[in-house]
């Protein structure tokens, strides 16, 4: 291994900046050339190289976003598309590749890897969804915002007596909403995993206002059948019944942005050493994530496409705390 290159892609996440730097630092500590890829798989496609030395990658660690960019590249489903990534790669006489990013951007490196070329995977998305690692880059920062607006939010609520919806994102994973709901104290969290028709949450808010409760909270993962917008709706029509004025936030993009934590910076930094030891090993087709406290691989062929559950006794601790 003589040069590799390393590419952000998919939603961006807090930490994504801390696993490029040490995708470069650990890359030329093993006296490798490395360097970024501009713009996720549509700059691969397009040769839109950067070389990334140490210093190119100093002062970023601290920044949210990712330095070299990031998009969503649909194309990169057909195999045209990736045969024209491989041939830019060879080109510029690449010998490995390390993808950061959540399940579309696995599902791009697996595609790659299938057509022999070495890629190792680093589990990114704030979504917390990937098999193959507990806990992805961005998600302790993305969490850390929805509580800190939880907090402002029950502020106002208990000044106005009122019920609040907060959206969070996740696309089709409930992980954000469930642990923003029990660390911000919510008196509901609704999640895709759990099916919840309006006049159960309606009903949970009811006996909230029963038992004279100041604010009644809900947490409403994007992917929820019924989101935030289509519950505020219900609540509206059923005010009489249900007690509370409600209103609804959707925290949206806001929960990607911004600094990120120690956590995200630490681990973004480990996963991203770490993929530069995966490529060391000659290990190839792999995720590298955290798994049990460690830096682990897992084969993208056994986790690609596979939606990662939620722990049942975090949703039982979720109710219980909810009185
Ligand atoms: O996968 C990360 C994520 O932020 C999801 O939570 C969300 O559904 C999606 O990306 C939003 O995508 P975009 O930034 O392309 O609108």
């Amino acid at each position: 291994m003589k040069k590799i290159a390393v590419l952000t892609s998919g939603g961006d996440a807090p930490g994504m900046n801390a696993a490029i730097r040490a995708v470069s630092r650990a890359g030329i500590a093993k006296g490798w050339d490395v360097v970024g890829v501009r713009q996720g798989y549509l700059g691969l496609v397009n040769g839109n190289f950067i070389p990334l030395r140490a210093r190119d990658v100093g002062g970023i660690i601290q920044r949210g976003g990712t330095m070299l960019g990031s998009a969503r590249c649909p194309e990169f489903h057909k195999e045209e598309t990736r045969i024209e990534a491989l041939r830019q790669l060879n080109c510029e006489d690449i010998s490995g590749l390390v993808v950061i990013g959540g399940n579309g951007s696995q599902t791009g490196a697996h595609a790659l890897h299938q057509m022999g070329f070495p890629v190792v995977g680093v589990a990114s998305t704030i979504d917390n969804d990937l098999a193959g690692s507990d806990i992805t880059i961005g998600v302790d920062t993305a969490l850390n915002i929805a509580l800190e607006a939880l907090d402002r939010l029950k502020t106002t609520a208990t000044s106005h007596h009122r019920g609040i919806l907060v959206e969070v994102m996740g696309r089709k994973c409930g992980y954000l909403a469930l642990m923003a709901a029990i660390a911000g104290g919510a008196e509901a969290v609704v999640i895709p995993e759990v099916p919840t028709p309006p006049e159960k949450l309606a009903q949970q808010f009811r006996e909230a206002y029963q038992r004279g409760k100041m604010h009644a909270v809900a947490v409403v993962a994007e992917g929820a059948e019924y989101n935030a917008e289509a519950l505020v709706k219900y609540f509206k029509e059923h005010k009489s019944r249900i007690g509370w004025d409600v209103r609804a936030t959707i925290l949206g993009h806001v929960q990607r942005g911004g600094i990120p934590t120690a956590y995200d910076r630490l681990l973004g930094t480990r996963l991203g050493a770490g993929a530069v030891d995966a490529l060391a090993r000659n290990e190839k087709g792999v995720l590298v994530g955290w798994l049990k406290g460690r830096v682990m691989t897992s084969p993208l062929d056994e986790i690609v496409g596979v939606q990662k559950s939620i722990e049942p006794e975090l949703l039982e601790l979720a109710g219980i705390l909810e009185a």
